[in-house]
């Protein structure tokens, strides 16, 4: 659901990953894990800092670890879910019963399902096609809500905000990792920044700081837990790994999209971390 002009390229950032289809950023060492984001490099050992599959297995971990996942979570939902990765590991390293997960990516959805289905799992996994601006679940109603590396995508984030509060139970947690863009602070990056925003289908709405991330959360409503700056553990990491990976990231590319995206490398995007919890 698009509410405001983001993306000449793009109608919503469903479409983004459609195009990009099942040649995401790598597939590493899993044979059935499609890679689409950056990782979180913390205390890996040198053979699993040349594997991005390794450190997006660790920040599904800890997003999962800051929710505090259990077996007595009766529902969690895992938005803007790729390829249903973190919604097993919900299912199989924390016992979670019911995992709902949402995408607008029909192609990733697809895969998602198959790939619940070839585990068995499509009795405690459901995979669905909705907004995160636009959550189809009753107010009050789902115990911990995760997502990783999607929500400076949802147009807007603060209304994702909004929809996370009115749907989970009053003590729910909301666990967040995600790609924090500041406004342009030189004119190399207001260069930059519109094409990365085209390309990444990233909202104006979205562009601000931490410090703003962290009031807007509250401004929805929501209590602080804990919320880290973590750029130092993805940036110079994922940027090794995609130099030393070059192929990687132009295989089932558009030009066009490659160049509205190089910027994506240079512009100082930062990535954090945040658990919020409904009063
Ligand atoms: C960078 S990928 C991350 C996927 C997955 N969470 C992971 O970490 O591997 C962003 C995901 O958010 C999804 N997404 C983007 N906008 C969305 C929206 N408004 N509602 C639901 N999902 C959305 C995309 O389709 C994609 O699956």
């Amino acid at each position: 659901m698009t509410n405001s002009n983001v993306s000449a390229t793009f109608q919503d950032a469903g479409a983004l990953y459609d195009f990009m289809g099942h040649a995401p950023l790598d597939y590493d060492l899993h044979e059935n894990v499609s890679l689409v984001n950056l990782g979180y490099w913390n205390g890996l050992n040198s053979f699993a800092k040349g594997h991005l599959s390794l450190s997006n297995r660790a920040l599904f971990q800890l997003v999962c670890k800051n929710a505090g996942l259990s077996k007595n979570d009766e529902i969690v939902t895992d938005i803007g879910c790729g390829f249903g990765d973190v919604a097993i590991i919900c299912v199989k390293d924390f016992n979670c019963p019911n995992v709902i997960g949402i995408n607008i990516s029909q192609f990733q959805i697809d895969k998602s399902m198959e790939k619940v289905a070839q585990m068995n799992l499509q009795h405690r996994i459901a995979i669905k096609n909705m907004s995160a601006t636009d959550l189809q679940f009753a107010d009050n109603s789902i115990n911990k809500m995760i997502s990783t590396e999607a929500a400076f995508h949802f147009d807007s984030r603060v209304d994702f905000f909004r929809e996370a509060f009115r749907t989970l139970k009053p003590g729910g947690i909301l666990s967040l990792a995600d790609m924090v863009y500041n406004q342009p602070r030189s004119v190399l990056e207001k260069i930059i920044l519109p094409p990365l925003q085209d390309g990444l289908y990233i909202p104006s709405a979205n562009i601000y700081g931490f410090d703003e991330y962290i009031l807007k959360i509250m401004e929805a409503g929501f209590e602080i837990l804990d919320a880290k700056n973590i750029t130092s553990f993805v940036r110079p990491y994922f940027r090794k790994w995609a130099f030393s990976h070059p192929v990687n990231l132009v295989l089932n590319r558009k030009i066009s999209w490659i160049f509205s995206t190089i910027g994506f490398l240079v512009y100082p995007w930062e990535y954090i971390y945040l658990v919020a919890k409904k009063p």
